[in-house]
């Protein structure tokens, strides 16, 4: 079966990421990692790594895309949890098998090689879950 190793990152939708690290990092003193463009997302990406967990701050970059209507319809705030999973495939098929509603029904790779998925958020609570594995 399956497992999910631990909470690897936070994701807080932004509208302006300047103001949103004068909180993150300058006031909280959380170091940026980086701050790139994640044109497969259409989005702006800072990461402010912690000790075996993340915070990562997203900006949208059109008008158009997923996340901007989320911010243009709920404002900003907590965008998803994400899980960090050994087996993404077998944990995709496990959880359709329980009758979870996926977003992706097979894991999607990032530009650096991480597979992730996304849960909707109707079988999860209320909160976006995104599945993470790493190697
Ligand atoms: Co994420």
């Amino acid at each position: 079966m399956p497992k999910v190793k631990q909470v690897n990152h936070v994701a807080i939708v932004v509208e302006d990421m300047d103001k949103a690290l004068s909180f993150w990092r300058d006031a909280l003193g959380i170091e940026l990692h980086g701050l790139r463009d994640v044109p497969a997302e259409k989005s702006q990406v800072a990461f402010l790594p912690l000790p075996g967990s993340e915070v990562e701050l997203v900006q949208p970059t059109t008008e158009d895309s997923g996340i901007a209507k989320y911010l243009a319809k709920r404002g900003p705030g907590m965008h998803h949890l994400c899980l960090e999973v050994d087996d993404i495939a077998g944990m995709l098929s496990h959880l359709k098998s329980k009758g979870v509603r996926l977003i992706n029904d097979e894991p999607r790779t990032t530009a650096d090689g991480k597979k992730y998925a996304f849960i909707h958020p109707e079988s999860t609570s209320g909160v976006l879950v995104e599945l993470y594995q790493i190697s």
